[in-house]
């Protein structure tokens, strides 16, 4: 990756004087991704700072997991500069990855063996990279007891329901207590006990622990609840970035204006609908139909702007954010 050299020395740097960057856990620049000839990221741009937990938002295929994937190493990605704990991904060694904690969209392996048995397993990779700080592996059994698998933790795991499974996945992310962990979609299936259990643990990984989380998730609720921050990425960018607080904030007093014209749906979030529908009518007159206009809540906010990404106006979504926020 260009430049990730020098990211990752500046992260050093950083690191050694204890300035404010270098308080960042995840810094990504100018990221690309193309699968053949099909562009997903198209010049991505954020950071993450330590202890902070952000919500990356956006529609099936947006990029979500490819971006996990590219921060844990598991993709190379085209081109731009990533930065995790300082260390470009990938040339990640062993004793960076050891800091990191990983809960995948999907995976089906390990069916054999027993919950305990696995957690125990796994929990002995992280042993050589304990610190008085952050000792590891987590123990065992206060682990099963904090994704509440108690009563399966002798059972194997090819036996487990859907939202089982996805407890021990969220087990085994944080069994090497990670600086930085990564939560692609952890609560699908989990029923409303499970998930307001993982909130819990969530919250306790970030406030006590310091943790580092990046999250994935199409539950707007869950976002605003566990975030500091919010990603929204559509059309291969980053079109919304800040605090659910901000960005409610941001489209406060916004009206949502939809309307079609010759057959083709239209949504745009207007701070001045008045004026905004007068633009619409002068220009296309009486070819305007199924014209609404509302307020627009924080759901409305991400809908619109993934609806004009879907029509090909991302361009416009994104300075119209910018225009928001000022
Ligand atoms: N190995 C691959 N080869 C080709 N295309 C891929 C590959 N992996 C992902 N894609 C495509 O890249 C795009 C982004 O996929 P990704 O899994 O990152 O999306 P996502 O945001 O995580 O979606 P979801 O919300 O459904 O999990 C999709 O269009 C997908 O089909
Ligand atoms: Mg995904």
């Amino acid at each position: 990756m260009a430049g990730a050299g020098d990211l990752q020395e500046l992260g050093q740097a950083e690191g050694a004087l204890g300035g404010a960057l270098g308080e960042r856990a995840i810094d990504v620049r100018g990221l690309r991704m193309r699968y053949g000839s099909k562009c997903v990221l198209n010049g991505v741009d954020f950071g993450v700072r330590r202890g902070e937990v952000l919500a990356l938002l956006g529609p099936n295929g947006a990029g979500k997991t490819t971006i996990i994937e590219i921060m844990e190493g598991f993709r190379t990605c085209s081109a731009g500069e990533v930065s995790v704990l300082g260390v470009d991904p990938a040339r990640g060694d062993e004793r960076w990855r050891a800091r990191l904690g990983i809960v995948l969209q999907s995976w089906r392996d390990h069916g054999k063996w027993k919950v305990r048995e696995l957690l125990a397993q796994l929990g002995d990779f992280y042993r050589p990279y304990s610190t008085a700080e952050r000792p590891r592996p987590r123990n065992v059994d206060e682990l099963i007891a904090m994704v509440g698998l108690e009563q399966q933790a002798d059972q194997r795991i090819a036996s487990l329901s859907g939202g089982q499974r996805r407890r021990l996945d969220v087990a085994i992310g944080i069994v090497g207590r990670p600086e930085v962990l990564f939560l692609d979609e952890p609560t699908v299936g989990f029923d409303p006990k499970a998930r307001r259990d993982f909130h819990d643990v969530v919250h306790r990984l970030s406030d006590l622990e310091d943790t580092t989380i990046l999250l994935t998730t199409h539950d707007l609720d869950e976002a605003e609840k566990l975030s500091d921050r919010i990603l929204i990425l559509a059309g291969g960018r980053i079109v919304a970035d800040g605090s659910a607080d901000q960005l409610a904030r941001e489209t406060e007093g916004k009206a949502e204006v939809r309307w079609s014209v010759g057959g083709e749906h239209y949504v745009h979030a207007a701070p001045d609908a008045g004026v905004f529908v007068h633009e619409l009518f002068k220009q296309h007159g009486d070819r305007v139909r199924d014209l609404e206009v509302r307020r627009a809540s924080l759901e409305d906010t991400y809908m619109a702007m993934v609806r004009q990404h879907e029509a090909g106006r991302s361009e416009e979504a994104i300075a119209a954010f910018r225009e928001a926020g000022k």
